[in-house]
């Protein structure tokens, strides 16, 4: 089964889409580091074609777009932001002739850019949980010329060990854990490269084997949609608000009475600016508080929409009776909200102090760990005094993070 994506131009004859690739690779290229073969794929490999509703000059702005959501509005499935597409293929090093195999297959378009990366000697089987989602990437893969990529209708978690070993393994969904079968159906010297959990904050980590354990290569920041079925994790995603969307996330169901409702987050709030700084701090800066709240405090939230000053991600503290927030445009602010939101306010710039004071770490400087949860695995305790070695115990692996 070769997996090739050839004629695409002969699909897409007109030269329009064709400026508008080259204009979304040059802002990525303008923006990140973006691997030669990989800018090459997206180039090659057209967008419009997986996302047929949209207009076509709208499928290449960095942006993710929602294609089905469930029946309270959670988006269920998309086509990833290009960006962040860009750099987990990056981390995933996909070479000609390799066997990849990815988890959440959505619209088909990273199937194929993955397909232009293994090339026609290669394979790529892309795996979803819904039928009428594998029906239409099959069909968007088709129109744009990789109707060779084997999309399959199967829980991602069992990975699909009749076409095992992979060289590659991602997952283009969010993962709580690290599955038994991934591993298992990996070749030796395989990589996987996975959007993990870490208490509620998502990072695209690169791991490979080491020994009886499996090592981070290199870790980013990200935000995808979770995994769905069996192997979902306990994170809760809960819809503020519709129009425009406002969503709050947790690391597990905790009980918040009122504040599940954005007139908590859009009334009058106590207002903290613990630095002032020009220009606002990125997202990988945000990202990384919210990681270091995550790995030191149980309250931790997050939060996204767009509160009246556009979309933000950013992260809090949130209690019964309270919620403190992040804001970071232009200055460090911290929000309160509700009645205890003064206090928690007061708690958060102290984290966010502590997390400026320690050199503001972010995401690509964690060292992730995963070991399996065998019978005679180490005990590995939690040692904040070793780097703030942080040891988060799941279902199947033990993870232990660290700022490097
Ligand atoms: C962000 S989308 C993937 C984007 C996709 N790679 C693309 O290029 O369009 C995540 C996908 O993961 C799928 N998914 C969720 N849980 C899954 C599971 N347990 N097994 C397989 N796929 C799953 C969803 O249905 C959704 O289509």
């Amino acid at each position: 089964m070769a997996a090739a994506c050839g004629n695409n131009e002969r699909m897409d004859s007109h030269p329009r889409p064709t400026r508008w690739r080259q204009a979304m690779v040059a802002r990525l290229e303008a923006a990140q580091d973006v691997a030669a073969p990989v800018a090459a794929a997206m180039l090659a490999v057209p967008r419009h074609l997986f996302v047929p509703g949209v207009e076509p000059e709208a499928a290449y702005r960095d942006e993710p777009i929602v294609t089905k959501r469930d029946a309270e509005g959670r988006p269920i499935s998309s086509s990833s932001q290009p960006a962040i597409m860009a750099t987990m293929l990056g981390q995933l090093g996909v070479r000609p002739g390799h066997r990849v195999l990815e988890i959440g297959a959505g619209t088909g378009y990273n199937a194929a850019l993955l397909a232009r990366l293994a090339g026609p000697g290669g394979r790529v089987v892309s795996l979803d949980l819904d039928a009428d989602i594998v029906q239409r990437a099959r069909e968007h893969l088709s129109a744009a010329g990789a109707g060779e990529v084997e999309v399959r209708c199967l829980d991602g978690a069992g990975g699909c060990p009749e076409l095992a070993p992979y060289d590659r393994l991602i997952a283009t969904v969010g993962v709580w854990d690290l599955a038994p079968a991934w591993p298992a159906q990996l070749a030796p010297g395989g990589r996987l490269v996975v959007p993990l959990d870490l208490r509620g904050v998502q990072v695209s980590v690169a791991m490979e084997r080491d020994g009886g354990r499996w090592v981070s290569r290199s870790v980013r920041p990200c935000g995808f949609m979770r995994m769905r079925g069996p192997f979902a994790g306990p994170e809760t995603v809960t819809v503020l608000r519709r129009d425009p969307e406002a969503l709050l996330m947790l690391p597990e169901p905790r009980e918040l009475g009122e504040l599940h409702d954005a007139a908590a987050l859009d009334a009058a709030p106590t207002e903290i600016t613990v630095r002032r700084e020009e220009p606002a701090p990125p997202f990988a800066a945000v990202t990384g508080l919210a990681l270091w709240l995550a790995l030191h405090e149980p309250r931790w939230c997050g939060v996204s929409g767009d509160f009246g000053r556009g979309p933000v991600y950013t992260a809090g503290l949130a209690e019964p009776g309270g919620v403190a927030v992040l804001q970071a445009d232009g200055s460090l602010t911290v929000r309160g909200h509700g009645a205890a939101g003064a206090r928690l306010a007061a708690e958060l710039a102290a984290h966010v102090r502590a997390w400026d004071e320690a050199g503001r770490p972010e995401a690509s400087t964690l060292r992730i760990e995963a070991h399996p949860n065998t019978p005679n695995a180490p005990d590995l305790p939690d040692d904040p005094a070793a780097g703030g070695r942080v040891v988060i115990r799941k279902r199947h692996t033990t993870l232990v993070v660290g700022f490097g």
